[in-house]
């Protein structure tokens, strides 16, 4: 799809570039974009909001607090109906920030959110680009390094600027990127579909909990940070996302359907209802192996030695193996010690998956629970690819880009991708 019709939220930060940036609303203007400005205040100390409006014929906004109906720009996208930060964030395909202070690029890698700007940048879930413009040192700082490599780990794409004069005098990197480079990144992100558009995954992600009595539980260290990571990474790329929650120690991801199943029996009911009619099933959930055989309903008492048996739970994968529907990549987690591959390509036969991921919980610098870990990608038709430490956003991404590969050519009759699989 081209730009025409499309709506695009500028964002317009502090730097001397800004006046650059009504170049490059004009050009998206005339390429048929709607716009909406969104300004900081430091931008609106360099640059009139009027002259963003007049560009755009939209009320350029930057005023966190103007949340009532009378206040409120009657044509900023979708307004009246939500917060102004929600509104003009989730009508818009697309977020552009330019220029981009080295400031506004650490309160977006923090999460800071104190202005219309930086709100807005927290309730987007459309594609976000970024153009920064800044002093060369302060590009080469390694603070900004380190800001840079979280936005784009959180999906943010840069448009790195260019070396020459800058406003401070000194010659460098530092110069943003020029409005006509800007306008052809827009134009490729809006032009790529996502390449999961169209397909439906369920994403299960977190650990279930068995009850022993009303207090206790049997459960695993597992923070369901995974999946959250795969089942958002799935949904930005154009995917229906059905994601079945277990117990989660982060917030499940935007635009996806959430369906909660805290127990092994809970979520294999969500699963094999919801999986055979998906495209792809992802179980990154740590589901527990074994429930307590009986549960007691009153808190059990403390008196010496206690034998709780245990009964197996239902194996989800490979229940759902067996009655595929539509599913062709069944992908499984193994988190393993000992030899992890081998056990993994062992547990990817036995439970007749496509692809496995592989991991250790003790990962030096990761690991079960904690940001990074690395893991082996290996797949039923041969597919081997190591991923060493990185964040679970960019593993997400790396699992998310083998299931689109493994979903193409499009259009396929599921019945002959599972014949040509037997
Ligand atoms: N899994 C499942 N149902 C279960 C247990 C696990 O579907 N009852 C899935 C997990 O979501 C994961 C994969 O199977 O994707 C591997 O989980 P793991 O616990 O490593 O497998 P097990 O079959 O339990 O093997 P092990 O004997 O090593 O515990």
């Amino acid at each position: 799809m081209a730009i025409e019709g499309r709506k695009i939220l500028v964002g317009v930060t502090g730097g001397v570039a800004a006046y650059k940036t009504l170049e490059v609303v004009r050009l998206l203007g005339a390429a048929g974009a709607r716009c909406q400005a969104v300004l900081t205040r430091s931008a609106t100390e360099l640059i009139r909001p009027e002259s963003f409006e007049a560009l755009t014929g939209r009320r350029a906004v930057w005023d966190l607090w103007t949340s009532d109906r009378e206040a409120r720009p009657s044509d900023a996208f979708a307004p009246e109906t939500k917060p102004i930060h929600i509104d003009i964030a989730q009508s818009a395909d697309l977020f552009l920030v330019a220029p981009a202070t080295a400031n506004i690029l650490a309160k977006m890698a923090a999460g800071i959110a104190d202005d219309l700007l930086t709100t807005a940048y927290l309730a987007a879930t459309c594609p976000v680009v970024v153009a920064p413009a800044m002093n060369s040192f302060m590009w080469a700082h390694k603070t900004t390094e380190r800001n840079l490599a979280r936005l784009r780990e959180d999906g943010v794409r840069i448009i790195d600027p260019e070396e020459g004069d800058l406003a401070c005098g000194y010659r460098g990197k530092g110069r943003l990127a020029s409005p006509e480079r800007i306008v052809a990144v827009v134009r490729e992100m809006l032009d790529r579909p996502g390449d999961l558009a169209g397909r439906r995954i369920l994403v299960t992600a977190g650990r279930t909990e068995e009850a022993i009595d009303p207090i206790r539980v049997l459960t695993n260290r597992s923070s369901g940070k995974m999946g959250v990571a795969l089942a958002g990474e799935c949904a930005r790329r154009g995917a229906e996302v059905v994601f079945v929650a277990g117990v989660l120690s982060v917030a499940p991801p935007a635009g996806v359907r959430v369906i909660e199943a805290t127990t092994a029996r809970a979520m294999a009911e969500a699963v094999l209802r919801e999986g055979p009619a998906c495209d792809a099933v992802l179980m990154a959930a740590a589901v527990g192996d074994y429930r307590p055989r009986e549960f007691s309903g009153e808190k059990m008492k403390r008196s010496g030695p206690i034998r709780i048996e245990l009964e197996p739970t239902e194996d989800i994968l490979e229940t759902l193996a067996a009655r595929r529907g539509s599913i062709r990549v069944l992908a499984g987690f193994a988190l393993e010690t000992g030899s992890p591959e081998a056990r993994g390509l062992e547990k990817m036969k036995r439970k007749k998956l496509d692809l496995i991921v592989v991991n250790r919980p003790d990962v030096p610098g990761g690991g079960i629970g904690r940001e990074k870990t690395e893991a082996i990608l290996l797949g039923r038709d041969g597919y081997r690819e190591e991923i060493p430490l990185a964040s679970k956003a960019s593993i997400a991404a790396r699992i998310a880009d083998r299931v689109a590969a493994m979903l193409e050519p499009r259009g396929e009759d599921s019945a002959q991708a599972n014949s040509r699989r037997e």
